[in-house]
């Protein structure tokens, strides 16, 4: 089995509910933060992490996410045309060489586990990385999956990204069980999907970052409908952990649930403080609007 983790898969077959009418004909992926769609921060995360084959786990209405990590002959050649050689290496830097994707179908909407198995075809009998967009999340020291990778070279097994919660938002979660660990680095010994906080085992939660030895699939054949109906990939896990240790890792850095209005709202103000061009003059406007807050009744 190889030990370099090469491949990520990103499960975006889902609806996006929660942000319509914006994402009835558009994915909730390419929603942009500023000036990237939430898609492209992940991939950039994953290239960043050594990344090479990108899987999408997409659905009938998600072409525009292939649009856009395909190449645009069209775009291209007229920017060339008026020497707009900025914007052309915007457009040839979202897909460096040397990476390349597929696309896979999941063809129900049966779960995150479920979207998963269907890219075992592509993944083979390697580890992987699982990433879900939706979870915007700013390392400090380097990228969040860098950082897991660091962890998985040491230890070579599966790591889960993990973040401490309010204890009363563990509904939204996948929550571990341990009995401790250090330098950020836990035990999981048991793994509950969005467990109610009377009975949650900690307030450590999973947050859109995986890395999985292979094996995860057989259990994922195995795994039936849980939370929600869903097939859940934490099910899986949770009997992953039986056989072969799996590992947690506080990230640090920031994360923004970009799959809820006001997290894409927050993500959208700190990067654009952040952003090199709009940085300065968005502080400013910022500035004048506390004003007016403050006189806000
Ligand atoms: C999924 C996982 C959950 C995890 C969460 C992180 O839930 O099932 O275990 O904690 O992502 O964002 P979803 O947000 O898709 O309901």
């Amino acid at each position: 089995m190889p030990m370099q983790i090469t491949k990520a898969v990103f499960p975006v077959a889902g609806m996006g509910t929660r942000f319509l009418p914006a994402t009835k004909a558009n994915p909730k992926e390419m929603l942009p933060v500023v000036d990237k769609p939430l898609i492209q921060y992940a991939v950039d995360e994953a290239i960043s992490a050594g990344i090479t084959q990108l899987i999408f786990v997409t659905s009938s209405s998600k072409r525009a996410i292939e649009d856009h990590f395909d190449k645009n002959y069209e775009m291209e050649s007229e920017l060339e045309r008026r020497g707009k050689q900025d914007l052309l290496d915007i457009l040839k830097g979202i897909l460096p060489e040397g990476v390349s994707c597929v696309y896979v179908r999941q063809p129900v909407a049966l779960g995150l586990g479920h979207a998963v198995l269907c890219a075992r075809p592509v993944v083979g009998n390697e580890p992987f990385a699982v990433i879900l967009a939706d979870d915007l999340i700013n390392g400090n020291s380097k990228p969040c999956l860098g950082q897991m990778m660091d962890v998985y070279k040491e230890l070579h097994a599966s790591v889960l990204g993990i973040e401490r919660i309010d204890p009363g938002m563990t509904q939204r979660y996948g929550i571990i069980k341990t009995d401790g660990g250090n330098n950020r680095v836990f035990n999981v010994n048991g793994i509950i999907e969005k467990p109610h906080p009377d009975v949650a085992p900690s307030d450590l939660a999973v947050v859109g970052r995986y890395l999985l030895r292979p094996e995860i699939f057989g259990f994922l054949e195995k795994t039936e409908r849980g939370a929600g109906g869903e097939i859940q990939l934490t099910d899986a896990i949770a009997m992953l952990l039986k056989e072969q240790a799996v590992v947690a890792y506080e990230f640090d850095g920031k994360r923004f649930d970009c799959g809820d209005k006001l997290g894409y709202l927050k993500a959208t103000v700190e990067y654009a403080l952040n952003h090199a061009e709009l940085g300065d003059a968005f502080r400013e406007y910022l500035k004048s609007k506390i004003g007016d807050l403050g006189n806000a009744e």
